[in-house]
């Protein structure tokens, strides 16, 4: 694929990656991502924002060739997570008079991380500029989104917003903008609640930093850029600023389908209660849905077995990925199945300490459950509503 250009002199050179199906190890990608780079030619200075993530290097060299770019005078850093600064040692072979330009916090850890001889920097302070000739860029400070050590650049002539992971979404496409609201919605949704969603008190902040720069563009390094601002900037604000809705998120497993049969008649209470239920079986579930499903929802209910004593291992991944992510969730609470006993209760209700939420009474069965059990499941769907309506939920 040849360079873009978006605005004179300033060119689309990173990379689109269709076949990567899981981020750190952990993230999973459905629609692949992209690490986007930017070339910005001034009259006197060249500048490259983010490279690409180390496996994609030669696409970007090749984006360079094909520009015939000769010098880069500044390589912007925005953050040191690899898949953005991963090609610096390699773009620093091919331009070896080029300065990393970065915030103090992430030349040390691009020292750390990439072994980058110290001499290559350029720190910049908050709101500090540099003159490319006909181009200023602004850098803003803007830690923990989701590094200590992040920064975004603003380019003041054209008002375009380079935010690198802030308002990003990993999609694979040739569309270098926004065309499929719904789609990029969703992935930007799935983006915030896996990415930033741990960071909400500092992506507040951030959004409060920004809000008077005058912005056309918002071009992220990973996904289409934003010709829309306000699209992705009201997203933002409401995942982040909103109360939780009228939603249960219940993520289950069940071994041999006493849990199964709980989780049916719980869902189906809680719906005839006008409850919202997010449903998920851990055993095949994409853990991407459940984090997103968590950045709306009031309450968790975690359906699990007992298996050696305690709750299910993969029910116990997913509540410790739950309180890792830390969602605005305001209740939680069990249901479940043991066959002679266990702490599942407990060792569960230990796994929370980030979630600030009331527990409600939780629903254990011995074996198979009975009418009891049920009427006890009731009794919490109905606690779940109340307590839903109680506090305002929409
Ligand atoms: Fe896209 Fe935090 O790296």
């Amino acid at each position: 694929m040849k360079p873009r250009e978006i605005r004179p002199e300033i060119y689309c050179v990173g990379a689109i990656d269709w076949d990567r199906r899981l981020f750190d190890g952990l993230i999973p990608l459905p629609d692949g991502t992209s690490y986007n780079s930017y070339l910005i030619k001034g009259s006197q200075k060249t500048a490259l924002i983010d490279t690409v993530d180390p496996t994609k290097e030669e696409v970007l060299v090749d984006h360079l060739m094909q520009l015939g770019v000769e010098k880069i005078d500044y390589m912007v850093a925005h953050h040191a997570e690899q898949d953005h600064s991963g090609a610096i040692p390699c773009v620093l072979d091919l331009y070896p008079e080029a300065k990393v330009i970065c915030t103090p916090k992430c030349k040390g850890m691009l020292i750390d991380l990439l072994l980058i001889p110290e001499e290559k920097f350029i720190s910049v302070e908050d709101k500090e500029t540099i003159s490319l000739g006909g181009k200023t860029l602004e850098f803003i400070h803007a830690p923990w989104v989701h590094w200590p050590e992040t920064m975004l650049t603003y380019l003041r002539e054209e008002r375009i917003l380079f935010p690198c992971d802030f308002f990003g979404s990993h999609i694979a496409t040739t569309d270098l903008y926004t065309t499929d609201e719904g789609q990029v919605y969703e992935a930007a949704k799935r983006y915030f609640a896996e990415i930033m969603m741990p960071f909400r008190a500092n992506i507040e902040k951030n959004l409060e930093k920004i809000k008077d720069y005058a912005i056309d563009l918002i071009a992220p390094s990973h996904g289409p850029m934003h010709n829309k601002p306000e699209f992705i900037l009201k997203a933002y604000h409401s995942w982040v600023f909103d109360e939780p809705k009228n939603i249960v998120v219940l993520p289950f497993v069940s071994m041999h389908g006493s849990t199964r049969e709980m989780v049916a008649y719980f869902v189906e209470a809680l719906t005839q209660r006008g409850v919202t239920v997010k449903q998920f079986d851990l055993t095949v579930t994409d853990i991407g849905k459940l984090a997103m499903a968590l950045v709306d929802a009031a309450t968790i209910v975690i359906g699990t077995p007992t298996v050696l004593a305690g709750p299910h291992p993969n029910v116990a991944y997913a509540t410790f990925l739950a309180n890792a992510l830390r969602p605005k969730l305001k209740f939680a609470s069990i249901i479940g199945s043991y066959g002679w006993g266990g702490r599942t209760v407990e060792q569960l209700a230990g796994m929370i300490p980030n979630l600030k939420v009331e527990i409600l009474e939780p629903v254990l069965v011995k074996g198979f459950p009975r009418e009891a059990n049920f009427k006890a499941l009731d009794n919490l769907a109905e606690t779940i509503a109340q307590k839903h309506k109680e506090a305002n939920l929409g």
